[in-house]
């Protein structure tokens, strides 16, 4: 099995030690690892944030690890140089338009979490999130009008196939859970919603188990801080699904807490071909102090093991590990905690 390792930019580096410690320790059979640049420092040493070579990487692989991408100076680079052009690139390029984001409590964080205690306690909840449309993928840019005033513009659209193949892995999802469906778009102004909203209810004839509702975008990220034990699984576009998976972080506790799998069609010999990665950026604010949360960054190696390599018990194992860390009180700054990354791995690599 290969595993291709991008770490990228800021904390990424840092937080893709420890996990690549914690995959050292598991000491698995027949593993082939690969490392590749991306995002500002693949553009740094090669002019490009997705250099062919680290493509290339990617196709061969079974799976992908990415920590993050991101760096201040390269935001006045022309866009498709800028480093998220690796991630979005990736994504698209190896088709990979199902984003499972996992968010559930953990024992001894009910106290961090933004919301009360008795109502952080309740969330347990799986946001998946379309990856390869919507106003992401559109056509876009920026124009002068006639009357000099500059204009930007970035087209929202889903056709239904999109819908339909983001649908079906949510019904499934909700099966092998509570069976419980929100469907989240903003039908009541947007045709792109409206479409969707018409596919997701075509598309649940087939699952008569789940119980679909929908709600509009504005509702459900009011609903994901009243009530957050009230979901389930959520489906929704890519802006949507970005933006409510950063606030569902916050109800937990971090965002640097929060796991994700890209998934796509492709297998590999033991399950789905994926990417995995925090839900979080290379967050500059704190990058090279090595004070950042790698928990995230293991949490998402955990979602590999299990999607791409079929190795539930080791993604198990790795979950336990760092809940156990967490309920012992090791905590890093963004839980309010001293322990810096390498101690964090430490405690995560002494409960495996
Ligand atoms: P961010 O997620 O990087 O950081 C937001 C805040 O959360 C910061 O205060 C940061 O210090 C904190 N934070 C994030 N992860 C943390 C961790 N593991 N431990 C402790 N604290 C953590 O978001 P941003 O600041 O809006 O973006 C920074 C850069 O990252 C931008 O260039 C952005 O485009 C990029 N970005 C990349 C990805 C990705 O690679 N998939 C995701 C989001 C943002
Ligand atoms: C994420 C990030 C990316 C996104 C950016 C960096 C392109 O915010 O993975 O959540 O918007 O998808
Ligand atoms: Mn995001």
């Amino acid at each position: 099995m290969k595993i291709a390792l991008f770490a990228g930019d800021g904390i990424g580096p840092e937080i893709m030690a420890e996990a690549r410690r914690v995959l050292d320790a598991l000491d698995l059979p027949g593993l082939v690892l690969f490392e590749g640049d991306v995002g500002g420092a693949a553009w740094r040493a090669h002019g490009h944030p997705l250099p062919p070579e680290t493509l290339e990487m990617a196709r061969a692989a079974d799976a992908v690890l990415f920590g993050a991408v991101g760096d201040p100076e390269c935001d006045s680079l022309e866009r498709r140089l800028r480093p998220e052009q690796a991630i979005l690139g990736l994504r698209r390029e190896l088709d990979l338009f199902a984003n499972l984001r996992p968010a559930t409590m953990f024992e001894g964080l009910e106290d961090l979490s933004a919301l009360r205690p008795e109502i952080a306690r309740t969330i347990d909840l799986l946001i998946v999130r379309e990856l390869n449309g919507d106003v992401y993928f559109g056509e876009k840019g920026t124009r002068t009008l006639p009357d000099g005033r500059r204009q930007g513009h970035d087209l929202m659209s889903y056709a239904e196939d999109e819908v339909r193949r983001i649908a079906h892995v949510a019904f499934r999802a909700a099966q092998g859970r509570k069976g419980r469906l929100t469907s989240v778009d903003k039908a009541n102004v947007l045709e792109t919603s409206q479409l969707w909203r018409d596919v997701v209810i075509d598309v649940a004839a087939g699952y008569p188990d789940v119980a679909l509702t929908h709600l509009y975008v504005d509702n459900a990220a009011m609903q994901l801080v009243r009530d957050p034990g009230q979901f389930d699984v959520m489906v929704t576009g890519n802006l949507f699904g970005d933006i409510l998976s950063d606030q569902a972080s916050m109800c937990v506790g971090s965002i640097g807490l929060l796991a994700s799998a890209a998934l796509g069609a492709g297998r590999t010999r033991f399950g789905t071909r994926g990417l995995y990665e925090p839900i979080h950026g290379s967050a500059p604010d704190i990058a090279g102090r090595g004070i950042a949360n790698p928990m995230a960054m293991i949490l998402s190696l955990a979602m590999l093991l299990r999607h791409s390599l079929g190795r539930e018990a080791d993604a198990r194992r790795i979950e336990r590990a760092v809940a156990r860390a967490l309920a012992d009180g090791v905590k890093a700054a963004d839980l309010g905690g001293s322990a810096d990354t390498r101690a964090i791995g430490d405690a995560v690599l002494a409960r495996l």
